[in-house]
């Protein structure tokens, strides 16, 4: 074959680029290795020819994770991509135990190997930066250090472009990345069925913002040969969120950073830094994805002390009413919960007054539930109207005149139960910032231990996201500032949960999911019953949820006539041990609890747990949870299924030897069915221990709940 012009042009050019690189310090590629402790996970750090720093991950000898590529793009700077050289790599080896103080479980195992490789760029301005890997036996992690260096004090981060390099195409459960709101629906497709432009604009979602086709983590993936990953940070602090952009062509994800139309970049750190952790759980088992403890063994110890301040527990509320539309937050006015939309009404009825929250109070302390959140007790709500003017709105001190707070507190104390704070910014972050000494303080000289803060709307200053830099710190410093008068914080619309529950434990639970209060006013059919089941093996990998369960009214009658929960009540039951929070409400309306032999389970389960065990699950479908009750040893299983009928087989064997359990099994009734028999339920006595071994049909939309006490 002859060759042609264009042919020896080619030529001509390939070897210029082979001396151009022989001219470098670099001669060849370098490789750094690293396994996890039992070494099935294996970690591999390498440059390519151009210096362009990549990792790749093996489990049990197969390739999860094939190479991919790291760096980052800046404002006034060129970018840190390639032209690196290892100058120096460290290994260390980490195995202690840690003890939580509330969670799923008391003892922590942190077991991990860890590999630093140190860059630096070889031509002017030799710029350095470290990279972090760790090997867990349930999974990995890497992040960057950007170390303190001559002529660079900071940097402008536009873009971070950490990659993801799949394997195949992977069944995936994800919600989209929205940069304003996780509350979506997860979607089940294969990896290049993942389209979340299209769930841009939902009726119900007041604030999204999904710039590109993209995920939001935890992203939880089933590969073909049934090995389960998820994907999501750790540690995410002074840093924006990260979503991960989709390539299906390539089967790739690649960190797209949460931004600010108001900055116009991701993030701005001085130096020396660290980022938040990149992490992927990878186990053959569904209830290792749950059972595992990477996302807060990545996280820094304690910082705050002794939290024995906060209990955690079961709480009522002033809530549920005013998703319903029965009551109001605010005085004088309707709220329509579809649209939002407020119109002056004098037959509204103001739901945070004196004698409603002692009505919850008496029944709450009569049924072993020690805590009651009011909402709409203070100023403010009356001016929240539309979605624009937000800022200096609500106030945090003043309780609306119907409402003695003090007494109200009091009253609790008297009957054990404690107050839980209310504090809506409707995304007014500055307004908030101004008062929260004073707010927190007046908690604190309350003995008020924890407060539920709430972001609705779009962030004031438009052009912020819930989940950009600006944002994370206000969320964080909301945490630490709280802890300095002892309160505890459950966010709803807030950023991801990354772990930090373990640096600072008064970060107690969050929202950040589509939860029960869809069920009250979603005009799309509201939580599908599969939801929980997905959720379990996504969101919930990121930490405690306050889903608010426990609604028993399932119709919502008579006051929702197109809507209903899409579960049966046994279901409502399993929440409590499946989903976990140290704060878990009992949402429903007092009446609906009163007579109900079922209300039984509430008043038993635990909310701190000894041990959690998944007995069984597969994502999306079912699952099954036992969780052991700190102090008293007492067992709680819970198990729900999809909108499939299905028999789940317990087998006991993790109950301690020699003892029995006086078991309480509440379980669907044999016509249950989430929409058309969802209350129909069979209570039973029985006599558990370790040999026994069952099987029981949860209904469509069904669920089983157990309680096991220990026999003297
Ligand atoms: C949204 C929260 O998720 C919900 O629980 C709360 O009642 C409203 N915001 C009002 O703050
Ligand atoms: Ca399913």
């Amino acid at each position: 074959m002859k060759m042609k012009l264009k042919d020896y042009n080619l030529l001509l050019l390939i070897i210029l680029i082979f001396s151009f690189m022989g001219c470098s310090e670099r001669e060849k590629p370098s490789n750094t290795i690293i396994s996890s402790p039992s070494k099935n996970i294996l970690v591999e750090f390498q440059l390519k020819q151009d210096g362009t720093p990549c990792y790749m991950v093996k489990h049990e000898g197969k390739i999860v994770i094939d190479t991919s590529s790291m760096g980052f793009e800046f404002q006034k700077q060129t970018a840190l991509i390639k032209g690196f050289n290892v100058i120096g790599n460290d290994m260390k080896s980490h195995n202690e135990t840690w003890e939580m103080p509330w969670g799923e479980q008391r003892k922590v195992f942190n077991c991990y190997n860890e590999l630093i490789v140190n860059l630096r760029e070889i031509e002017t301005p030799n710029r350095m930066l470290n990279i972090y890997f760790r090997a867990y036996d349930d999974g990995m992690a890497f992040r960057y250090e950007f170390l303190k260096q001559e002529g660079l004090d900071e940097v402008i981060i536009t873009d971070e472009n950490t990659q993801f390099n799949l394997t195949g195409d992977h069944t995936c459960w994800w919600i989209p990345g929205d940069w304003d709101l996780y509350e979506h629906l997860y979607n089940t497709t294969k990896f290049t069925g993942i389209d979340a432009i299209s769930k841009r604009n939902h009726p119900n979602l007041n604030a999204t913002y999904i710039p590109e086709n993209a995920v939001n983590t935890p992203v939880t993936m089933k590969t073909d040969e049934g090995l389960y990953l998820s994907f999501h940070e750790a540690g995410l602090i002074d840093y924006s969120g990260m979503t991960l952009k989709v390539d299906k062509d390539k089967l790739l994800m690649q960190s797209e950073l949460v931004g600010s139309d108001i900055t116009g970049y991701k993030v701005k750190r001085t130096l020396p830094f660290k980022t938040p952790w990149r992490t992927i759980q990878i186990v053959n088992k569904t209830g290792d994805l749950i059972e595992s403890n990477l996302i807060v063994n990545l996280n820094e110890p304690n910082k705050i002390g002794n939290v024995s301040w906060f209990t955690p527990m079961k709480y009522m509320g002033i809530w549920w009413e005013m998703h319903l539309g029965i009551s109001t937050w605010d005085i004088g006015a309707t709220q329509d919960m579809t649209t939002f939309i407020k119109k002056k009404s004098s037959s509204s009825k103001h739901g945070a007054t004196t004698e409603n929250a002692k009505k919850y109070i008496d029944f709450a302390s009569k049924n072993n539930i020690k805590g009651l959140l009011v909402e709409g007790w203070n100023t403010g709500w009356e001016h929240w109207i539309g979605f624009e003017d937000r800022e200096g709105v609500f106030d945090f001190i003043t309780p609306y005149p119907d409402y003695d707070l003090k007494e109200v507190v009091r009253y609790g104390r008297e009957k054990g139960v404690e107050i839980i704070m209310h504090h809506e910014t409707s995304s007014a972050p500055r307004t908030y910032e101004a008062q929260m000494d004073t707010a927190y303080s007046l908690m604190n000289s309350l003995g008020i231990r924890s407060v539920k803060s709430g972001y609705v709307g779009k962030i004031i200053p438009k052009g912020e996201y819930h989940h950009g830099q600006w944002m994370v710190n206000h969320y964080n410093n909301a945490v630490i500032k709280a802890a300095f008068y002892q309160v505890a914080v459950n966010a709803h619309e807030p950023i991801k949960a990354t772990g930090l529950r373990r640096t600072y434990p008064n970060m107690i639970s969050r929202e950040g999911l589509r939860g029960q209060e869809f069920n009250a006013w979603a005009t799309d059919g509201g939580n599908p019953p599969e939801h929980l089941s997905i959720v379990a093996f996504t969101r919930m990998l990121a930490g405690p949820v306050d889903f608010t369960p426990g609604v028993f009214n399932i119709k919502l009658s008579p006051y929702k006539k197109n809507n209903q929960i899409n579960t049966t009540l046994a279901h409502q039951l399993a929440l409590y041990v499946v989903i976990y929070s140290p704060i878990q409400m009992a949402c429903d309306l007092v009446e609906n609890y009163i007579n109900q032999p079922s209300f039984q389970f509430i008043r038993d389960v635990g909310v701190d747990w000894e041990q959690t065990k998944v007995i069984n699950g597969e994502i999306g479908d079912f699952v099954t949870i036992a969780r052991q009750e700190r102090e008293t040893g007492n067992w709680f299983v819970g198990s729900i299924t999809d909108e499939e009928q299905r028999s789940v087989t317990i087998d006991f064997r993790f109950l301690e030897d020699n003892k029995k359990y006086k078991g309480i099994i509440y379980k669907d009734g044999q016509d249950a069915h989430w929409n058309d028999n969802p209350t129909s339920i069979d209570i039973k006595e029985t006599i558990i221990d370790n040999t026994i071994i069952k099987t029981f049909v949860l209904a469509p939309g069904g669920g089983l709940a157990i309680s096991l006490k220990l026999k003297n």
